[in-house]
């Protein structure tokens, strides 16, 4: 099988690259991977070092919403996983063109590319935020769409698209939604990563408002793992909750973050709430679990344990990273 994987520079493209190419069942495996991404500034070229030199890896550095570069990579591939986007919230609220430009704009143009060189399969990793906020219980795949942020909105923008091409021309689809990730090789501006740096290095890091809100935390590892389960087996046309099943108010995990690098609540500085943030996520996978055979592996302390040590002792990865950070947001 060959796979294109849109955005797979980033966090959790990256993550599903290595996991692809480097597990211990990708040695018995004759999958092929490109990566196609524009490397904008949340790309990490270095995030794919430990597959550069692997047989069945190649990288093309372009963007999804440039008809001719899809004409000319998509050949040949037998699947998309797509993961390119912009991603964060923050940001969408600064400014949301490139959010539509990207994430609606693109999806289509990759759809529309997919279908017309008989892609067989096309995957597309969505969010929790295309639902909005749940006060209480938790979203089925049928819960109604109702996005606050705009980087939502562009999500759910292009969920149905994918799910319209589905109806419409009868391509093979499956959108995977998923709950809040964590782990190593995060871009050091959304939440753990901004947490963990800025604790190591002595500073202070910033609640939003009363702290109350909740997520719903899933490890990286588990979350590429439901998105190779659904790769496979996902029935066409389908959506499916990749969830994690730990549910955490932003005060708790900041106090765990405090705890594992050794700092106190002196270090937190409340900061005033983010304009129409969501005051709870949750996810029912109970789909993906009887369908599938999903469930999330890691527990969660341990893998908090471990993606803070990962940062502890990956200084020169995240240290460029902040500054680009800083230089993107001016
Ligand atoms: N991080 C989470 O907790 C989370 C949760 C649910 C869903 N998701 C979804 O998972 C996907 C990946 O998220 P992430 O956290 O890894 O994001 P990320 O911001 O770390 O990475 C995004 C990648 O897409 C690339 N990219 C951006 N625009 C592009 C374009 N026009 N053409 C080609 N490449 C482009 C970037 O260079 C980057 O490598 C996204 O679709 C996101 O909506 C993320």
């Amino acid at each position: 099988m060959r796979i294109l994987v849109t955005g797979g520079a980033g966090f959790i493209g990256s993550e599903f690259v290595r996991s692809t190419l480097l597990s211990p069942r990708a040695k018995v495996s004759d999958v092929r991977v490109t990566v196609l991404d524009k490397l904008s500034y949340a790309g990490v070229r270095e995030n794919l070092d430990p597959v550069a030199d692997h047989p069945r890896y190649s990288f093309v550095h372009g963007d999804i919403g440039d008809a001719d570069t899809l004409d000319r990579v998509l050949p040949g591939h037998d699947a998309v996983v797509h993961f390119a986007a912009e991603t964060h919230v923050d940001r969408s609220i600064a400014g949301s063109a490139p959010f539509v430009t990207t994430n609606v704009l693109g999806t289509q143009r990759l759809l529309d590319a997919a279908r017309r060189h008989g892609v067989a399969r096309f995957l597309h990793v969505s969010t929790d935020e295309v639902y909005g906020s749940i006060p209480e219980g938790s979203w089925t795949e049928d819960s109604p769409l109702a996005p606050n942020s705009p980087y939502a909105a562009t999500k759910a923008a292009s969920d149905l698209l994918v799910l319209a091409a589905h109806r419409t021309h009868g391509m093979d689809v499956v959108v995977t939604r998923c709950s809040n990730n964590y782990g190593p090789y995060q871009f050091p501006e959304k939440v753990i990563p901004l947490f963990v740096t800025r604790l190591l290095d002595g500073g202070t890091v910033p609640l939003y408002g009363d702290g109350q809100h909740v997520r719903d935390w899933l490890h990286v590892s588990d979350h590429c793992r439901g998105i190779e389960l659904a790769l496979r087996h996902g029935r066409a046309g389908e959506v499916y909750h990749i969830g994690g099943g730990t549910e955490l108010t932003n005060e708790q995990l900041t106090g765990l973050l405090l705890a594992a690098t050794g700092a106190g609540w002196d270090r937190v500085e409340r900061v005033p709430d983010r304009k129409g943030h969501d005051a709870r996520y949750s996810l029912r996978y109970d789909k993906a679990a009887a369908e599938l055979g999903y469930r999330p592996r890691v527990d969660f302390a341990r893998g908090l344990a471990a993606t803070v040590s990962w940062y502890a002792e990956h200084r020169s990865w995240w240290e460029p990273l902040r500054r680009r950070a800083a230089r993107a947001a001016a």
